[in-house]
């Protein structure tokens, strides 16, 4: 007589050799990843009902793709395409646990221009972010902190006029911080800490209309002077320029009167620091 625990492993392993090349299965972690996503999103459609089953040889989920990853034998999941199945609510934490996942990055996210926020802190997000982005009309927020996002930041994003906060610190991105977010007329936070940014620190940033955090700390803007329009944004609250390998004079910021935190540590700036030079509301230098 088989057992009941018998039959259950046939039954999986059977499923295993006719779905998979190699008889590889899904990681664990992934599968149990992939369970708790449904639990916190309303599916109206049921499009994500077999997500639920406790079946590790998962191979073809609705919007999910798979790649093996030599170094244990196991599928990960590489891409979630869920696009156009109707869902709400929020994304599970235990999404993070997905450690090969690019896919959230795939240029039709720029087809969700209904989106008002994308909130994919702290995971382990790689690739770079495309210029698509710029099609999100509509977003308020785009907060992808924490991350291994790559590549240099889309010169497109420029047009989310909504924007209201940017938040993109703790990733690896390379390159130039794009003049053309001037155009960010309603973002108050600009994060860009603890990246790989190289290139100058644009003038330009002074005429976000609304900015009142920019945060570009542990980056590496070699030889770069600090531009002294910086010293003339009236909503500027906090500017902290900590260890980005800045150069020249300190600038004169007692025209950004409502700055009140500043740290431009770790630098090689020059020239003499006078009171002249802040505002009297600062009580963080
Ligand atoms: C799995 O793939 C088969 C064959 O391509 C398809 O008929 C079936 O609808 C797929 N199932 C899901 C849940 O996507
Ligand atoms: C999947 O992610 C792990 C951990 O980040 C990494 O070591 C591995 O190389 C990745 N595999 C693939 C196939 O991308
Ligand atoms: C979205 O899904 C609906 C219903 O399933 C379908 O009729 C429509 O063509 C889809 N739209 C796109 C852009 O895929
Ligand atoms: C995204 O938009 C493009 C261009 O409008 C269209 O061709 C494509 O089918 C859309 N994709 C989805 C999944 O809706
Ligand atoms: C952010 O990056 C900095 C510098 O690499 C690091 O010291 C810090 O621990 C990171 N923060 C988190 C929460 O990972
Ligand atoms: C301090 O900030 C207030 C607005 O909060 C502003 O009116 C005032 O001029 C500032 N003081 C100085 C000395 O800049």
């Amino acid at each position: 007589m088989i057992s009941a625990v018998g039959l259950v492993l046939l039954v999986l392993s059977s499923c295993c050799l006719s779905l998979l090349d190699a008889q590889q299965i899904s990681h664990p972690l992934d599968v149990s990843a992939l369970q708790a996503v449904p639990r916190k999103l309303k599916d109206p459609m049921n499009h994500l009902q077999d997500w639920k089953k406790t079946d590790p040889c998962a191979s073809n989920l609705t919007g999910v793709f798979w790649i093996a990853d030599p170094s244990d034998s196991f599928l990960h999941v590489k891409e979630l395409w869920l696009l156009n199945l109707s869902l709400t609510g929020t994304l599970a934490p235990e999404l993070s646990h997905l450690a090969n996942l690019t896919i959230l990055f795939h240029p039709e996210v720029g087809n969700l221009t209904y989106l008002i926020f994308l909130l994919l802190s702290g995971n382990q997000l790689t690739g770079p972010l495309p210029q698509e982005l710029g099609s999100l009309s509509n977003l308020l927020i785009l907060q992808i902190d924490y991350n291994g996002i790559s590549g240099e930041f889309p010169t497109s994003l420029a047009n989310l006029k909504k924007l209201k906060h940017y938040h993109m610190n703790n990733n690896s991105i390379t390159g130039q911080i794009p003049p053309e977010y001037s155009s960010l007329s309603n973002v108050l936070h600009i994060l860009m800490d603890n990246s790989k940014l190289t290139g100058y620190l644009p003038p330009e940033l002074s005429q976000m209309a609304s900015i009142k955090i920019i945060q570009l700390d542990n980056n590496n803007f070699v030889g770069t002077e600090i531009p002294s329009s910086y010293g003339k944004i009236p909503n500027l609250v906090k500017l902290s320029l900590r260890n980005c390998n800045l150069e020249g004079p300190v600038p004169d910021l007692s025209r950004s009167p409502v700055l009140y935190y500043l740290d431009l540590s770790s630098n090689k700036l020059t020239g003499e620091i006078t009171n002249k030079r802040f505002s009297g509301n600062i009580t963080t230098m």
